[in-house]
């Protein structure tokens, strides 16, 4: 931050709330709390009144958690005022709206508010799914529009998107900034397209994930438990659509795909409606992908593997450092690794896919697929091991191998063939479309990493998580994704492709 963006901060004093719902009373908790006069309005009578009577129940309690002292608990109270009518924030530097998420409104809204404000104070928008420029369009001061995207619950979720409409003054985005810091959180700043950062960057793990299902690789439970075990996802994608609840995540799938005119890196699937249609929209309803309350189901056990572990073992050396770590596996699961040009008669044949399906490393290294597994070593290997199948693999040589890579009592699941495995296709996804935020300058790659950290709890940014990776490698794999399937939903972004080719970490930017 500029010293100048900082003084430009000092000189707001006063902030408007308008509409004191869950979001519109959690940004005035962190106003009030560093230190600035808040004033509320909302139509719904009481609304605002009621908003500072529950922040002061939310103060109350921080106190006797230790998390707030009684004096700053008291002041943060004396800063609110509840006001009755709009023309009331007249004082206001700068008024954020949390109304309904509904364009005409929030124009109409804006159009009264610049009738009443000084001219040079900032009308700030929580929209997560309007163009900030529409709704500033029809205004007569555009340029002091800008959007100020806050997360729910306001005060846990410590990041703010700061968009800049086409309109908008870059003054007033760097005082939202310079804001959005004073409150304690991250700020990050963002074009104006749909999803903005947060919401677009997670377009990748949900929609991979439901691609995963809808390929009927594996079962919901699994794709869950190897996300969050072997990438260190803290929820699985339907754990997390569950507790979402579909009718808020399915309309925003669909928005931001139809937004982007059909981008087939966004796409939905179609089970999301039938879901809908059957009312199981998640936790809310007591059932989505799992069943909640009375008639929960045990979470799904382990798969146990009665078969004797494959002794010896022939690996694939098509992907050096992938097979290296497959040989130290096998190795240390109790099996002799071959070190023979070709898989002995006896042996378990393994394949360490990247981005490729094991069928495809069969008929490209001329495997004996009724005993040719794949297994995922790109990514953790130490709580869960990710075998892959292919449509003739014999149910013994499966057993053998579960029974191997298991013998040291991490589990092993067996899923289906597929492209780019379970984690291989998810992260990469993940990654590319974070590239191609980047690539088309929506946010700096530093920002983009810490709104994902920040905004989707992701165990690393996306950049950081590529570049951890190997650019090189995440390259390989998408092209795999792209090649083997068809799909041009995997096609690299030309961002990752520069980088990977001239050795550069994702981070970079181009002068
Ligand atoms: P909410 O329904 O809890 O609160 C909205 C409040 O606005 C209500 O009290 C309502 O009476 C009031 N209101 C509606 N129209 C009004 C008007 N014309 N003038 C004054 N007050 C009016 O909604 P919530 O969840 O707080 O969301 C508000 C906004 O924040 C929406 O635009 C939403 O897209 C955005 N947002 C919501 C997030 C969430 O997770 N709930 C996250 C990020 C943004």
């Amino acid at each position: 931050m500029t010293n100048e963006q900082a003084n430009n901060s000092n000189t707001i004093r006063t902030i408007g709330i308008v509409g004191c719902g869950q979001m519109g009373a959690g940004i005035a908790q962190i106003a009030a709390q560093t230190g600035y006069r808040v004033m509320l309005h909302d139509t719904r009578a009481d609304a605002a009144r009621n908003a500072c009577t529950t922040l002061a129940r939310t103060w109350t309690r921080l106190v006797e958690k230790g998390k707030l002292t009684a004096d700053a608990a008291q002041a943060a109270q004396g800063r609110l005022s509840p006001v009755d009518r709009l023309a009331d924030l007249a004082p206001c530097d700068v008024v954020i709206e949390a109304i309904v998420e509904n364009l005409d409104v929030k124009r109409a809204l804006f159009a009264d508010l610049e009738g009443i404000l000084a001219p040079n104070a900032i009308l700030a928008t929580n929209t997560s799914s309007l163009s900030v420029t529409a709704i500033a369009a029809r205004l007569s001061r555009p340029q002091r529009v800008a959007g100020f995207h806050f997360f729910n619950p306001v005060p846990l979720m410590r990041i703010v998107e700061v968009i800049d409409g086409l309109m908008t003054d870059p003054e007033v985005g760097d005082q939202l900034l310079a804001l959005g810091q004073a409150w304690g959180h991250v700020a990050v700043r963002a074009k104006d397209t749909p999803g903005f950062i947060v919401n677009h960057a997670g377009r990748g793990f949900g929609t991979e994930g439901l691609r995963v299902l809808a390929e009927n690789i594996a079962p919901v439970a699994v794709i869950d438990r190897i996300l969050r075990d072997c990438a260190g996802f803290r929820l699985g994608p339907f754990e997390l659509l569950d507790l979402t609840g579909l009718d808020v995540s399915t309309p925003v799938m669909e928005s931001i795909y139809h937004q982007y005119f059909e981008e087939p890196r966004y796409r939905p699937q179609p089970i999301l409606k039938t879901m809908q249609a059957a009312g199981l929209l998640g936790r809310k309803t007591g059932r989505g992908f799992y069943v909640y309350g009375d008639a929960a189901q045990a979470p799904l056990p382990d798969t146990t593997w009665s078969g004797t572990p494959a002794a010896t073992v022939w690996i694939s050396p098509a992907h050096p450092e992938l097979a290296e770590r497959a040989v130290r596996l096998a190795k240390s699961c109790g099996a002799r690794v071959s070190v023979s040009k070709q898989a002995e008669a006896d042996a378990l044949i393994v394949v360490t896919p990247l981005g490729e399906d094991v069928t495809s490393r069969i008929a490209a290294e001329q495997l004996d697929a009724a005993r040719t597994i794949g297994i995922d070593t790109l990514f953790d290997t130490s709580r869960r091991r990710v075998l892959i199948s292919n449509p003739a693999l014999d149910p013994e040589w499966a057993a053998r191998a579960g029974a191997l890579f298991s013998a040291d009592g991490v589990p092993a699941d067996l899923v289906r063939d597929s492209i780019g495995l379970v984690t291989q296709r998810v992260v990469a996804h993940i990654i590319n479309i974070a590239c191609e935020i980047a690539q088309q300058n929506i946010a700096s790659p530093d920002d983009i990493d810490r709104a994902v950290t920040l905004g989707l709890g992701y165990p690393a940014g996306p950049l950081a998580w590529g570049d951890q990776l190997g650019p090189a490698v995440v390259l390989a794999l998408l092209d795999n994704l792209a090649r083997i399937s068809g799909d041009p939903r995997y096609r690299p972004s030309p961002w990752l492709r520069r980088r990977a080719t001239l050795g550069l970490s994702l981070t970079t930017q181009e002068v």
